[in-house]
């Protein structure tokens, strides 16, 4: 579907696999209040992490025909293993504006003293050609431990949250970099800023924990900016969810981590 320019008061789209891209979502939501955004959970594929990136590319299309039906202004990836899979593809075949999400080996990078910094992410992510050039830009500067995370996402999206069963697998992927005393630690998956308090509990108070989210933020306020395509508005902007998935399930995760009783259409 072709692109044309939309009114400033367009929404911008945000999707994910599932709720993880809800870290993204309150981060553009502090920084542009005043922004109809629309939040697309792709459920029923969920995880994207072990799916592989041609999957993930049609998955992403189908959601990017959904946004500009609605009349997007933009969309944020709110997914690293999507904008890894698809954002180049995606950005080929579109002409609206694309905003991804990497991991932030950047931040850590710079933040760490010890020069030894971990990244979390899912198979998908940490395999992705892209992911291997953002880690070669940076290892001449410091020791990079990355770790897959199967089942994490599963959990984090489970209908009880067992804190029991987080917290072991988390003490399972983290173990290598407790070991070598890495001093910062780089959230590579929305998903996992969900539980950011919990791997800090893991990691100890001695460790930083770095997730892209502000940064996303900021890119899309910059990208809307430089395009005059930001709203007027003073009003608060509206929020609408949607979803591939079940109905119910989703309301319950959006209560969960997005803390208020909110609707979900289907998509
Ligand atoms: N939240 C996603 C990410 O940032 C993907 C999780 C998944 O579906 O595997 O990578």
């Amino acid at each position: 579907m072709k692109y044309t320019a939309p009114l400033p008061t367009a929404p911008i789209g945000i999707f994910d696999s599932g709720v993880g891209g809800l870290s993204i979502l309150s981060g553009l939501r502090e920084l542009l209040p005043h922004e109809n955004l629309l939040y697309l959970a792709d459920t029923r594929y969920a995880p994207y992490g072990p799916k592989g990136e041609a999957f993930i590319r049609e998955r992403s299309f189908a959601i990017v025909d959904f946004f500009l039906a609605q009349g997007v202004k933009a969309v944020v990836i709110a997914c690293n293993t999507a904008t890894a899979a698809a954002i180049a593809a995606l950005r080929a075949r579109y002409d609206v504006p694309f905003i991804g999400v990497e991991p932030a080996v950047k931040t850590a990078a710079a933040l760490s003293a010890r020069g030894i910094v971990g990244v979390l992410a899912t198979s998908g992510t940490i395999a992705s050609d892209r992911f291997i050039r953002l880690q070669d830009r940076f290892t001449a500067q410091v020791q990079i431990l990355t770790r897959a995370c199967p089942g994490l996402v599963e959990l984090i999206e489970a209908p009880e949250f067992d804190t029991a069963a987080l917290t072991a697998l988390l003490l399972e992927f983290t173990a290598p970099m407790r070991e070598k005393h890495a001093d910062v630690l780089v959230l590579g998956c929305t998903h996992y800023s969900l539980i950011r308090a919990l791997i800090q509990d893991v990691m100890g108070e001695g460790v930083r924990i770095v997730d892209a989210e502000l940064a996303v933020a900021r890119e899309t306020r910059r990208r809307l900016e430089a395009l005059g395509a930001l709203t007027s508005s003073t009003a608060g902007g509206e929020l609408r969810f949607f979803t591939s998935g079940d109905l119910l399930q989703q309301q319950r995760l959006l209560a969960r981590y997005w803390g208020a009783a909110v609707a979900v259409s289907v998509f």
